[in-house]
């Protein structure tokens, strides 16, 4: 096959879509209560559908103890009360269909809450005929059955008292693990997720979807936890079959899939294998800290990303498919993290939105990107809700750490620094509710928002990111076109061409707050200018934060 006759893989709807993902708690709130609900986000679509995406996935509205902002859910059928009700969710999925987009739910399949009837059964009594649901041992020598630790602190174990076994959670105690060896587990999970296909929705954003499948220990930083056994694929060839066969051709599937490698990722999204549209991998996010926790920060290396990224472009050219993104609801926000939020925003934000947007793979923006939002800027620990980094900061301030310095750390890499309230428009809590938020607003809120970002002319963001959904839409090469490193040594320059037939793209783009000097000969020959983020350039020169994007055949469609 030549590169200008795509494999049949890549001509899936989803190759030229943008998917755009809300929080729902700190998106809009429509009944002042300080969270953000389903109203809200019915009252702001079209601030999306004139964005441009296709596809909008929200993060969990189930019923939830909300330990963890709704990853662990208690009922699997129902809203939670705090964002709306089933009635509210079919006018919002009614709503977004009129509008042409689609809607994707999150769906956290790894562990339940300890509130699911489920694992009320399951823990009432030894014998239940639910105990198997989810993963009991016995103590091990009094102790944890291994050593296994919870990604938010302390050991993955808890011991239940009235039997007497330890019951196993990957995240917090109150997310017990779901045992998917039962096939009983399996045919619960897939029959609901059928009742909301059967609804409406357009496909699954899946949960740390390979933590489903565990095997023996391996060695993860500092801490010894399971590997992803080799189930996984029956799993998901299972779900397919049941679940998704004969209509996934309209839906999408994206799994997250923490310590994925390329290898692995050609698997799961291999068009034949019937398992995943595309998959979510951390390896480009995880290079700024440390293997033995992520609150350790490590200085960031832009060659090292672009290797990284570089490496999962060509490890799924031919079969697989990539996701892209640089920041979500677990991760810093990206034009604080990468980029220059203090004297370049509107030029780093722009320039991470071109490069992430012109690779291959389908893009997603994370609720405020879009007007480039920054960190939340929390000094005290009072101001943070996450659990992870409560936790984090009880468990080693308790160790002896510093907590000025810990705090210092949060400031950077906190998941609260992605989950302050949208910043719709100056003013009391930046439009977001009229009440007490449930999280403090960003002070920078006055500045930054959607209001003032939109009314920027030829400084907005937000029309920044509108003009690169367009490429996607209309120029065939976006979506698909072959893509190659340039300049993979260079300390600062982001280069890489986008090859389909006789199309050729070409961007560039300056990852540093100075100017920089063009290797000789790069942009010679380069074509039009499509899109950029300074109104005039210099073809020899890029100025701080500057990203241009240069089209060297005719533009296709309008
Ligand atoms: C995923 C979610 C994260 C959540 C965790 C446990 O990583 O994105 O927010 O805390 O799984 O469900
Ligand atoms: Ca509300």
């Amino acid at each position: 096959m030549t590169t200008t006759e795509p494999a049949p893989e890549t001509t899936a709807w989803w190759t030229s879509a943008v998917v755009y993902q809300i929080y729902p708690r700190s998106f809009a709130d429509s009944n002042g209560d300080g969270i953000g609900d389903l109203g809200g986000i019915r009252s702001k679509l079209d601030h999306l559908a004139e964005l441009g995406v296709d596809v909008i996935w929200l993060s969990p509205i189930y019923r939830s103890p909300q330990a963890d902002n709704g990853y662990d859910i208690s009922d699997y059928e129902d809203i939670d009360p705090l964002f709306g009700t089933l009635e509210e969710f079919d006018l919002l999925l009614a709503e977004v269909h009129e509008r042409g987009m689609k809607l994707v739910m999150d769906l956290v399949v790894n562990h339940t809450s300890d509130e699911h009837p489920w694992f009320i059964e399951s823990r009432s009594s030894r014998d239940s005929p639910k105990r198997d649901w989810y993963i009991w041992r016995d103590p091990m020598e009094g102790h944890e059955p291994n050593g296994w630790t919870s990604a938010f602190s302390g050991p993955a174990w808890t011991l239940d008292p009235a039997t007497g076994q330890y019951y196993l959670h990957l995240f917090a105690a109150k997310q017990p693990d779901l045992n998917w060896q039962n096939p009983e587990v399996r045919a619960a999970v897939f029959a609901m997720m059928n009742r909301w296909l059967d609804r409406g929705v357009d496909g699954f954003r899946m949960d740390v979807i390979n933590f489903i499948a565990k095997t023996e220990a391996e060695l993860v930083g500092e801490s010894v936890q399971p590997s992803m056994g080799p189930q996984i694929h029956d799993y998901l060839r299972e779900m397919h079959r049941e679940v998704f066969a004969g209509r996934d051709t309209e839906l999408i599937t994206v799994g997250e899939m923490p310590g994925v490698t390329v290898e692995d990722a050609a698997l799961f999204t291999g068009a034949d294998r019937e398992e995943l549209d595309m998959v979510f991998q951390f390896e480009h996010v995880g290079l700024d800290h440390s293997d033995a926790g992520k609150f350790d920060n490590l200085a960031f290396d832009l060659v090292a990303l672009k290797t990284s990224l570089a490496r999962w472009q060509t490890g799924l050219a031919s079969s697989g498919w990539n996701s892209l993104y640089f920041g979500n609801h677990d991760q810093p926000r990206s034009v604080s993290r990468f980029g220059d939020d203090a004297c370049f925003r509107y030029e780093s934000a722009t320039l991470l939105a071109a490069i992430l947007h012109l690779h291959r793979g389908t893009p997603y923006i994370y609720q405020g990107d879009e007007i480039g939002m920054t960190n939340a800027g929390f000094t005290t620990i009072e101001q943070y809700k996450d659990i992870e980094s409560v936790n984090h900061y009880s468990e080693v301030v308790a160790g002896g750490a510093d907590p000025a310095i810990v705090l210092e750390q949060m400031a950077f890499r906190s998941r609260d620094n992605a989950r302050t309230p949208v910043q719709w428009t100056p003013g009391p809590q930046a439009g977001f509710t009229h009440a007490e938020p449930w999280i403090e607003v960003n002070l920078n809120a006055d500045t930054i928002n959607v209001q003032t970002d939109r009314a920027a002319a030829d400084r907005s963001i937000f029309e920044f990111y509108r003009g690169l959904i367009a490429l996607r839409h209309e120029l065939a090469v976006v979506a698909l076109g072959e893509f190659a490193l340039l300049e993979p040594e260079h300390p600062t320059l982001y280069a890489f061409t986008r090859t389909l037939g006789s199309d050729r793209l070409l961007v560039v783009g300056n990852w540093s707050s100075e100017q920089l000097r063009l290797p000789q000969g790069l942009t010679d020959d380069a074509g039009t200018r499509l899109i950029g983020n300074y109104p005039e350039w210099d073809m020899q020169t890029l100025e701080p934060w500057e990203v241009r994007v240069y089209s060297r055949a005719e533009r296709s469609g309008t």
